[in-house]
């Protein structure tokens, strides 16, 4: 018999030494019960009248299929009558109050990476849980260091939880037979170096100086400074490149390019790239934008986005050097930085 711990248990074990540990363990399981139900609706697809229906753009432009909206009411159901007081989500404009007095606030990606359903690609939802500050809203304007416990499922060959709790990364897969999640690793360390980058390369003429030069150093192997061959990988779906640098290490790159729109990067500060740093500081990596740690930065708007680094810590901190002395881009595109700095092309 199987005698690996089910979610629910580990809860029970962890919760009752950390300082609203109830709280926060009634906020994971009632996700992870939310996690179920959606992992099923995405492995039916079409056959649960699901078909990739586009709603239009969510309030950050992205494009809105049937599975976020789908997703978004699942999850913030979820949440109702819970110890939670006020959800930021991706899917919708304005925080949600729900109960003004409640101890905790969650900031959500109901389904992060939705475009790659189609072409059956792991997706994931993304949650960062923090104490409510003085009032609800101000919560969500704390630096990232606040959260007290982060995580992400992935919907993809196997449902998995990744979980940062009590500063530790443990990870669990769903049992399908038994609708509940079972702990397969405790403690999970990023190995502290992989030859490995992850960054859309289509990109590449737009980026800043710092990200030119470190990506092409990797480019040069064995004959650049790195001293050895990389392998890129690019899924697209921050879940699932989030996942294989813990497993494997290596660095993944969403940086802040001269696009419009792009300026301040792609991915979002309160539920992307806060709780997947908390992640990787707990895990032994680390996450920046290249001028700064991600956990130490404070959203001043629900939706805010930044550039996010991430990964091996060794490989965030090389590219925290070559940013140094580099400007940040131009707010004008007419301009970009990177386009007189000659020496990093
Ligand atoms: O935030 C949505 C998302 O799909 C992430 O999961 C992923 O890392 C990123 O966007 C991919 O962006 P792009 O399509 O610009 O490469």
């Amino acid at each position: 018999m199987d005698q690996r711990p089910t979610l629910d248990a580990y809860l029970d074990d962890t919760a009752p030494s950390l300082s609203q540990g109830n709280d926060l363990a009634t906020v994971i399981s009632r996700l992870a019960r939310a996690a179920v139900e959606l992992a099923e609706l995405i492995a039916a697809g079409p056959l649960a009248g699901i078909d990739g229906r586009h709603y239009g753009t969510n309030c950050g432009g992205d494009a809105q299929i049937d599975l976020d909206v789908a997703a978004n009411a699942l999850m913030c159901s979820a949440l109702r009558n819970t110890p939670v007081a006020a959800i930021v989500s991706e899917e919708a404009e304005l925080p949600n109050i729900l109960d003004s007095e409640a101890e905790l606030c969650v900031a959500i990606d109901p389904l992060d990476g939705s475009a790659n359903l189609a072409n059956n690609i792991s997706t994931g939802t993304i949650f960062s849980i923090r104490p409510r500050s003085r009032d609800a809203l101000s919560s969500f304007f704390e630096p990232g260091t606040a959260q007290r416990a982060a995580g992400f499922f992935i919907y993809g060959p196997q449902t998995t939880l990744v979980l940062a709790l009590d500063s530790s990364v443990d990870v669990f897969i769903l049992d399908r037979k038994a609708g509940t999640f079972v702990l397969i690793r405790r403690g999970v360390r990023i190995p502290a170096h992989a030859p490995e980058f992850a960054i859309n390369m289509s990109n590449r003429r737009h980026w800043n100086g710092a990200v030119q030069a470190y990506i092409n150093q990797c480019l040069l192997g064995t004959s650049g400074e790195h001293g050895e061959d990389y392998n890129m990988r690019w899924i697209g779906s921050l879940v699932a490149e989030a996942y294989r640098i813990l497993v494997r290490g290596g660095v993944f790159l969403y940086p802040a390019d001269t696009r419009r729109g792009y300026r301040e990067g792609r991915l979002r500060l309160l539920y992307e790239a806060h709780p997947i740093a908390l992640i990787m500081e707990w895990a032994g990596g680390a996450a920046s934008t290249g001028r700064d740690r991600i956990l130490d930065l404070s959203a001043q708007m629900p939706h805010q986005r930044t550039p996010l680094i991430m990964g091996s810590a060794p490989a965030v901190r090389d590219l925290d050097i070559r940013h140094q002395g580099v400007q940040p881009l131009f707010e004008s595109s007419d301009a970009p930085l990177f386009a007189r700095r000659g020496l990093f092309l």
